[in-house]
């Protein structure tokens, strides 16, 4: 069974999902101490069923994690209902389709913005990181406006995440989990005291919004933490994954590029091919069968997200990339209660970006090889050289 942290496994882990998805759909991977489930339906099943839940435990000892703690029990995404369905209500309509295509000519602006920064650093260098100059910059500056954080703050943000999602990976060192604390302590700070603002100069904001649901001051802070998190961790991996893999397939970039009429099914198979979270887990609170694998109450099993959008069952040839591609719905957004609230907004992202780069860069290509980050359940790279 695969070794999350092995660099050979984590360069393509999709011949060895193949390899346990032709054996059975669901195995009990020892090394994680659950059962994964690798199959499309399989991993749909896991995160519909009602007798699976995303059932918080504090990470121990609870006194170093207080902070990490308190962000995550009182999170929409660590709950179910009727918590989960409180918490959830209170953003969903900020969230809801119409709401946030308002804010697509926004957002094609700054992703034009972003690329003229990149068009403007290969001129000046010959190459330049499509990361950090775009794919990362995007999402991070759409959420912060959502939240309006102010612009001197938000430069603190994607450290202060990255440190704490690390707690989200198996094997992480004790230094790893001391600084996930510490990031996580000074970013309750710093929305304790955004929200407090708030609240004595009300605003067209989301935390404003926040500050007038039914929710506790903790729950407030979570949420506006979860946001700011989820708002790009994700989106920044689809981004940089996606053109990786575009870029590798000249012949789907071309594609893209002569008929930009491909957008939203490139979009959806960015998300599949290679998909930026590997991974999410529930805990069984009754005996639940998941295709014929029994998880007893108190048990865990995950969902291979990953796995499941390479999946024969659904996607024809699954292992080609196809910017045209129709058929099967990917999980790549999860299923059920839980299902992402930011995926509209994603999509308008990615679209953007893509939009962008296909616009300005049409001749765009590797200036070398992109370095990954060595993370199995965040699946992303830790840059992308590109030239044009
Ligand atoms: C392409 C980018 C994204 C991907 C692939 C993604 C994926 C996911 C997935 C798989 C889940 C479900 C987790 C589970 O079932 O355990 C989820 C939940 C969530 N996502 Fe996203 N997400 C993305 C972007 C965003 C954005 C931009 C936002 C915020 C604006 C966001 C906010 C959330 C929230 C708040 C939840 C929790 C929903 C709940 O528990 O009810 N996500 N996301």
């Amino acid at each position: 069974m695969f070794d999350p942290g092995d660099p050979a496994f984590l360069d393509d882990p999709y011949p060895e999902f193949a390899r346990l998805r032709a054996q059975a759909p669901v195995h009990q991977h020892d090394g994680l101490g659950l059962a994964i489930a690798v199959s499309h339906a399989a991993a749909s099943a896991v995160l519909r069923h009602r007798g699976l839940g995303r059932i918080w435990t504090d990470a121990s000892p609870a006194e170093q994690f207080v902070s990490f703690n308190l962000l995550h029990r009182n999170s929409l995404l660590e709950n179910e209902p009727p918590v989960h369905t409180r918490l959830r209500r209170s953003i969903s309509s900020a969230f809801g389709r119409g709401h946030v295509e308002r804010l697509r000519p926004t957002v094609a602006k700054l992703a034009d913005e972003l690329v003229t920064g990149l068009v403007n650093d290969i001129a000046a260098h010959g190459s330049a990181d499509l990361l950090e100059a775009l794919a990362q910059p995007l999402p991070v500056a759409v959420i912060s406006e959502l939240l309006d954080v102010p612009e001197a703050d938000r430069p603190r943000l994607v450290p202060w995440s990255n440190a704490i999602v690390k707690m989200y990976e198996y094997g992480l060192p004790e230094s790893g989990r001391v600084a996930a604390e510490h990031a996580a302590t000074e970013f309750v700070a710093f929305l304790r005291e955004l929200a407090g603002r708030r609240r004595r100069e009300p605003g067209a904001d989301l935390i404003t919004d926040l500050l007038h649901a039914d929710l506790s001051e903790d729950e407030v802070v979570a949420t506006a933490v979860l946001l700011l998190m989820a708002g790009h961790e994700a989106t920044v991996n689809v981004i940089g994954n996606g053109v990786r893999a575009l870029l590798r397939h000249p012949d789907q970039w071309h594609r893209l590029r002569e008929d930009p009429g491909l957008m939203p099914t490139a979009v959806e198979e960015l998300i599949r091919f290679d998909a930026p979270l590997q991974l999410f887990e529930r805990t069984a609170t009754e005996d639940v069968e998941i295709a014929g694998f029994r998880v007893a109450r108190g048990e865990k099993i995950a969902a291979l997200l990953g796995a499941a959008a390479r999946d024969p069952e659904v996607f024809a040839d699954p292992d080609t990339l196809d910017v045209g591609r129709t058929e099967g719905t990917h999980l790549g957004f999860g299923a059920g209660i839980h299902y992402c609230i930011g995926a509209p907004l994603a999509r308008i992202e990615i679209g953007a970006a893509l939009s962008a780069l296909v616009r300005r860069l049409p001749e765009l290509r590797l200036a070398a090889e992109p370095r990954r980050r060595p993370e199995f359940v965040i699946r992303g790279l830790r840059n992308l050289p590109v030239t044009a």
